[in-house]
């Protein structure tokens, strides 16, 4: 089966691409560096043809707040649009947990809004929400900003 994994160079997507190549999946990473850019539209028709599912693991390069709603929403739209002439049958899309109970995360409120294109576009779809990676816990360490002591946010019940 063809399945292309948007953002297939990122930490998450090229893990993905392995474990999908070892079960025999054909696997395309699409992203700018393999020459596939959903904020421009460049190869997204090319990387789409004959694609059974798309897997979308991009990632806004800004996390600031406006900067990463726009990539998603327009990353978001674009790449919909090509699987659905492209007749792609099933979207999966990692998104974070708690996202939807977090509105003053501006980050958050970005995959909320990818979350709703998603719904409303037709096209059969997986939305896993994921926590953070324990990649980031090195960074999220780092942002403290009292050196010798970490604080870890908790999301509410
Ligand atoms: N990290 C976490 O803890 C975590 C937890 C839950 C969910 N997620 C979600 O998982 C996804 C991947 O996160 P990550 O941390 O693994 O990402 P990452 O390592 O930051 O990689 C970002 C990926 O997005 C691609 N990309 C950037 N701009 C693009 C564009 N215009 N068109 C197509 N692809 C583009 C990059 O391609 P290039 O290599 O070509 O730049 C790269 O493959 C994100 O949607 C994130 O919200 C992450």
């Amino acid at each position: 089966m063809k399945v292309v994994v948007v953002g297939g160079t990122s930490l998450i997507g090229s893990r993905v691409i392995e474990q999908l190549k070892q079960k025999g999946h054909e696997a395309i990473a699409a992203a700018p560096n393999t020459g596939v850019n959903t904020i421009t539209g460049e190869g997204l028709k090319e990387a789409m043809a004959g694609a059974q599912v798309v897997i979308d693991l991009a990632n806004s390069p800004s996390f600031e707040d406006r900067a990463a709603l726009k990539f998603f929403e327009i990353s978001g739209r674009n790449l919909l649009v090509a699987e659905a002439a492209a007749g792609v049958r099933h979207h999966v899309a990692l998104s974070i947990v708690g996202t939807d109970r977090t509105p003053d995360n501006g980050y958050f409120r970005a995959k909320v809004a990818q979350e709703k294109l998603i719904e409303a576009s037709g096209i059969p779809y997986t939305i896993i929400r994921s926590t953070q990676f324990m990649e980031f816990l090195r960074g999220i360490a780092a942002s403290s900003p009292n050196e010798n002591r970490v604080r870890m946010g908790v999301i509410p019940k």
